[in-house]
């Protein structure tokens, strides 16, 4: 828990997750928000996830809408997109709150980067529009999206820039942290889909991004419709990996009642499944493996199930709002090589769920999928 939290989030810890700090981080990113859209518990939510987290259940934390926040020198912040959450998650976040020796007016986040226009990722720019400098990247494409709306012409652009990503175009939007593009099979967003609309599609409307600094490297998809050989590249021999968790299984929104779409059709694939990213991306090389944009309706966010079970044995974590990745520079000839995760087809199954103490057996999270 961490300083300046919000009292609604008492039940949030964030974890580290570092190699030995022999030297300073070179790169450390903060998840500011690990949810989907939504969050967790999601407002008028009661699935069988959301309603362990309305009762008190202590083996789920809430979880604010999706956000990363990166540095190079632990000083300047560059947002990873503008979860609607945000004020509450700088509230929780002192590396990102005015610095004391800065005058009356100050903010370490001096630059955003947009992996694509959905309001759990845009929305957030409108708490950022109090009249400070602030230098905006994103696709033609998603900032299309976004100026549409005159609501975000509360950006003033007197303050705030706009520079376009081209996928495959390194830019630095921060001194001494390079981000590289790369398209993503996905979709618009939801609020610009037709009747019909093509879901896994490669346009600028979503990418993923590898962020580099002091020689490691951080790949962030918080999106992601399907997992092809370009992606795979991509992604290989990154030190951290951050990677869409929206749902575990395809349909789990319908079988929870609370939705007629599947993974899939929002433009996520499933975690869990022969299709899915766990079985996708485990023989890709990556130091960590990190899911994020979470949606409440996914299993593997209450611990001990068997779907947290399963992404733990395969090498993954869940991450938390305040978890951090603290990656320390890489110096010339070391090995950037990482090992294969461990093989899940070996593992023992996984035990059966504890008991709910708040869910019958019929309405469990980890039951009728
Ligand atoms: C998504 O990730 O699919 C979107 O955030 C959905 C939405 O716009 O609510
Ligand atoms: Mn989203
Ligand atoms: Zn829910």
């Amino acid at each position: 828990m961490r300083e300046g939290a919000q009292p609604a989030a008492d039940r949030l810890r964030a974890t580290r997750i570092s190699t030995p700090a022999l030297r300073a981080p070179a790169l450390r990113a903060i998840v500011l928000g690990a949810a989907a859209g939504g969050g967790f518990p999601q407002w008028n939510c009661r699935c069988p996830v959301c309603a362990l987290a309305w009762d008190g259940d202590p083996r789920v934390r809430p979880r604010t809408q999706s956000s990363l926040a990166v540095t190079a020198d632990g000083r300047d912040f560059l947002l990873l997109n503008a979860s609607p959450d945000l004020g509450a998650q700088i509230r929780a976040t002192p590396a990102l709150q005015p610095r004391r020796d800065a005058g009356p007016r100050d903010s370490p986040i001096r630059a955003v980067v947009l992996t694509n226009g959905d309001v759990d990722h845009i929305a957030g720019l409108l708490t950022l529009r109090e009249k400070a400098p602030l230098a905006l990247f994103a696709t033609a494409e998603t900032r299309a999206a976004v100026t549409a709306n005159p609501l975000f012409a509360v950006l003033d652009p007197a303050l705030v820039s706009w520079t376009e990503i081209v996928p495959g175009r390194p830019f630095e939007p921060l001194p001494g942290l390079a981000v590289e593009a790369f398209a993503v099979p996905g979709k618009v967003p939801l609020y610009l889909e037709g009747d019909a609309v093509e879901i896994g599609t490669e346009t600028g409307s979503t990418i993923g991004l590898s962020i580099t600094a002091g020689g490691v490297r951080l790949a962030y998809v918080p999106g992601c419709a399907a997992v092809t050989p370009a992606l795979v590249r991509r992604l290989s021999g990154a030190d951290a990996l951050l990677f869409d968790g929206t749902v575990y299984a395809d349909g789990e929104m319908l079988t929870a009642g609370v939705g007629t779409k599947t993974g899939r059709r929002m433009g996520h694939l499933p975690v869990g499944g022969p299709d899915g990213s766990l079985a996708l991306l485990a023989a890709v090389a990556v130091g960590r493996r990190v899911f994020v944009h979470v949606n409440n309706t996914n299993p593997m966010l209450v611990e001990g199930s068997p779907e947290r079970r399963a992404v733990e044995a395969a090498g993954w974590t869940v991450a938390e709002d305040g978890t951090e990745i603290a990656l320390p520079a890489r110096t010339a000839g070391e090995d950037a090589s990482w090992p294969s995760p461990p093989d899940i087809s070996t593992l023992p199954p996984s035990p059966p769920p504890a008991p709910s103490p708040t869910a019958s057996s019929s309405t469990s999270p980890t039951t009728g999928r």
